[in-house]
């Protein structure tokens, strides 16, 4: 393992799954699981394909009833290229046959190396080296190059290069009694008499087209050999198979060249007529490695961080792994789709591929390095501003109200039921309520001005969807004359283990949720501070588009005000009213009782308990208040809510929640790491490095097999980013208050700041900042503002810190 190459060494079919989604190859519109060529959907093997906002729905029964679920879809499978020799089998990989499996990933280029040596039933030894890429640069395009020798043996082999549209949506256990046939065939490729591959396969619902087309050349000795092809042409199945002669020693080498448009594409006639066209045009293997090494070498200038530090190795290979995820989804590509962010990225189906407040975990990341990403990600919100209008009318509110899960058009797609694995129950799914996810879109939206200062989105997009979302908020609150408060009910905070109070009939939310109220305060000010910064003529023109008026402006005011929070043990946040009226929970006996215990819920349930009795979270919930803002921000916040908060009490409510959570999500290690980074650093590190393992660690039955975590991917990344870096934007100014973990030598970067671009070099006893471009730039360290002059480098000294459980104050 060195720090660009992740490599497994075995082939275990146990922990396919896992190793398949950490070798996912894309590019942002679209991506496919690290299978391989020769397999097929089995116990061990998922190769799934899929394209970036490409949605259909089915109706499926279970329990007794109707359920309409959408998922993004499974695309027909580009990969198969497999062989065999005279009289025996279509290679297949398994534990039998190999006598030697070895992967590569190669983070800097992009690129999926797999050697292999197999062993027939008759003792005829194959070797197979091959190279896959999907590529970043043109992004429809793929291409695998696999060389064959015969090691000891001599005779014809057969070749065979296939598209398979046989595929469906299998690759998550417990949705499998859902329908999962998103695809059907059209004639139109199997009928065109072509030497090179096409297929084209539509979504039943969503009727979008999906084409693909391929070429397989050979070569022997860098010569290409034209050999004979038996072509098999079905609907939703196209295969060449190639013959060639070997001798012992000798070896002939496959290139497949595969092009992927589909009906939602900008700028295409037809998609394949397209795919054709593409596929066509490309160059070789070579050429196409070339172009796609240079688009990466290209985003990893501005996306790299340098780590160095005791034990870093694996982790700044980790680290690297998560921004090559990070960027095989959310990739400057998707400013040509039109889609979101799925929680689970193109790597697999848990989730079915929806758009989650993930989000708020990922585009800090992005906008301090390549803004035009998070735009286009969040004009896929913007897009669904009429989904979000027409949700929250729905419930007899003005304004926007985005969806907890949301997919092709905005529609909220939470399903109403969902299976415990545990206890074989389906059971009522009320996640719908989590309505704090457009307060994530309205954070998201605010922070991505602060950072890019882009103007034109702001007034063109941003300030609409902060506006709904503000206003929606305002009409969900109600006036509780007995609290003397607005109050925000029925809903879900982060934590998916409260749905409701123990003695409710039916689960139906709770009230007053802090972050959900706080956030909501939040956006009331933020949109009215937006107002401000448009021109006079877009403020005059929004308000009169939207019909605001001064009086509903006024109402926004007064309930960002008198929004209610609870508190309870003096300092304590509480989670949310009557929080503390909740059982403790016995989480010793748990502990024993299960070994792992992050879904309490499911075993709750299995046993015939609930967790809504109990003061336990699944994930950070207020603490998610101390992630997203400074202490500073949040006792001004408190302060104009009309409560007292102190900076002081932070600790105390960080480890009154942090000892009743069980991590149930991959988030809430993140956040965890994040606010205890200052006080219990030791902590803190334990905790991000979990965090980073969250995938690479997960065992073979946990879920990464069904997609990577997204969200943690991006987290840990920050946290390394703006966390250990104290990266803040305090009115105009780019302000740093360095606290470097006692783990870490030394850690550079690159960001982007309103159009500039700076270089960080954190080291444990000083900070240096290089500004490029021409002009001075004022920063803050640590409370003092200083002007730093282009192309000098200048240091400002971190104090030393102390032990690694020390608690430096670095501000
Ligand atoms: C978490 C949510 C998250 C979702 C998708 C759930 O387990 O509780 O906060 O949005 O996963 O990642």
């Amino acid at each position: 393992m060195n720090g660009w190459i992740l490599a497994y060494d075995d082939f275990r079919p146990e922990a396919e799954g896992v190793r398949e989604v950490l070798c996912t190859l894309g590019n942002g519109f679209f991506a496919t699981r690290g299978a391989a060529e020769e397999t097929k959907a089995d116990n061990a093997h998922y190769p799934g394909t899929y394209l970036a906002g490409c949605y259909n729905r089915l109706r499926s029964e279970v329990a007794d009833r109707w359920v309409e679920n959408e998922d993004l879809v499974n695309a027909p499978n580009w990969l198969p290229l497999t062989f065999r020799l005279t009289g025996g089998r279509w290679f297949y990989p398994t534990a039998d046959n190999l006598l030697e499996y070895r992967r590569e990933l190669d983070l800097r280029e992009g690129v999926l190396t797999r050697y292999l040596r197999t062993r027939d039933s008759a003792g005829r030894i194959t070797r197979v080296e091959s190279r896959r890429l999907v590529h970043m640069g043109a992004p429809h395009l793929a291409a695998i190059q696999t060389r064959i020798t015969a090691e000891n043996w001599s005779g014809r082999l057969q070749i065979r290069s296939a598209l398979d549209g046989r595929v469906r949506n299998a690759g998550v256990e417990r949705y499998r009694a859902l329908r999962g046939d998103h695809l059907r065939p059209l004639q139109t490729a199997a009928a065109a008499p072509v030497s090179e591959l096409t297929l084209e396969m539509e979504t039943s619902q969503s009727h979008i087209r999906i084409a693909q087309a391929a070429r397989t050349y050979l070569f022997r000795d860098h010569q290409q050999e034209t050999v004979p092809r038996q072509r098999v042409r079905r609907p939703d199945y196209a295969a060449d198979i190639f013959e060639v002669e070997l001798a012992a020693g000798e070896s002939v080498t496959a290139e497949k060249i595969v092009a992927i448009y589909t009906s939602r594409d900008r700028a295409i006639a037809a998609p394949l007529v397209e795919a054709r066209a593409a596929v066509a045009a490309a160059t070789d293997f070579e050429g196409l490695r070339a172009e796609h090494a240079l688009a990466w070498s290209l985003l990893w200038r501005r996306f790299d961080l340098e780590l160095q530090g005791g034990p870093m190795g694996e982790s700044a290979l980790l680290l690297r792994l998560h921004l090559f995820h990070l960027l095989q989804v959310a990739s400057p590509n998707v400013q040509h789709v039109d889609a979101g962010v799925p929680a689970r990225g193109l790597h697999g189906e848990a989730y079915r591929g929806h758009v989650f407040w993930d989000e708020l975990f990922i585009l800090p990341t992005l906008t301090f390095r390549m803004p035009q990403i998070s735009r286009a990600l969040l004009m896929y919100r913007w897009y669904r501003l009429d989904a979000a209008r027409a949700a929250a009318r729905a419930i007899g509110c003005r304004g926007a109200m985005y969806p907890w899960q949301s997919g092709s058009n905005g529609r909220e797609e939470t399903q109403r039921l969902h299976l415990n694995p545990r206890s074989g129950r389906w059971l009522p799914d009320n996640s719908y309520r989590q309505r704090h996810v457009g307060l994530a879109v309205a954070y998201n939206v605010w922070q991505y001005y602060e950072i890019t200062g882009d103007h034109e989105f702001m007034a063109a997009y941003g300030a609409e969807m902060l506006l709904e979302i503000a206003r929606f908020w305002a009409d969900f609150a109600v006036w509780e004359p007995a609290s003397g408060r607005y109050e925000i009910r029925g809903v879900m905070g982060p934590d998916e283990y409260h749905d409701g109070y123990p003695d409710a009939v039916e689960p139906a939310g709770i009230d007053n949720n802090a972050y959900t109220n706080v956030m909501a305060a939040w956006v009331l000010r933020r949109a009215l501070a937006v107002l401000d910064v448009l021109s006079e003529e877009r403020r005059q023109a929004i308000c009169a588009w939207l019909k605001l008026t001064p009086a509903e402006l006024a109402g926004w005011d007064e309930r960002s005000r008198l929004l209610r929070v609870d508190f309870h043990a003096g300092r304590i946040i509480s989670q949310f009213q009557g929080y503390e009226r909740l059982a403790e929970f016995d989480w010793q006996r748990y502990r024993q009782r299960y070994g792992d215990i992050q879904r309490l819920d499911r075993l709750l349930e299995a046993e015939g308990d609930d967790p809504n009795r109990f003061r336990l979270s699944k994930q950070a919930d207020v603490l998610m208040l101390f992630y997203l803002f400074s202490a500073e921000q949040l006792v001004e916040m408190f302060r104009h809510l009309g409560y007292r908060f102190e900076a002081s009490w932070i600790p105390a409510n960080v480890n009154y929640y942090g000892q009743r959570t069980s991590h149930g999500s991959s988030l809430s290690r993140v956040v965890h790491a994040w606010v205890l980074s200052r006080t219990q650093r030791t902590q803190s590190w334990a905790l991000f490095q979990q965090a980073l393992r969250t995938d690479y660690g997960d065992a073979p039955h946990g879920t990464t097999r069904e997609g990577i975590h997204l969200g943690a991917v991006a987290g840990t990344i920050d946290l390394m980013f703006r966390c250990y870096t104290g990266l803040e934007i305090r009115g105009d100014v780019l302000s740093f208050k360095p606290r470097l973990p006692a783990e870490l030598g030394k850690l550079a970067m690159r960001l982007h700041f309103r159009g500039r671009s700076l270089d960080l070099v954190l080291e444990e006893e000083q900070l240096t900042v290089t500004v490029a471009g021409e002009e001075s730039l004022r920063i803050q360290v640590r409370g003092r503002e200083y002007e730093v002059m282009p192309g000098a480098p200048r240091s400002f000294p971190v104090p030393k810190r102390k032990n690694a459980s020390g608690t430096r104050q670095s501000g």
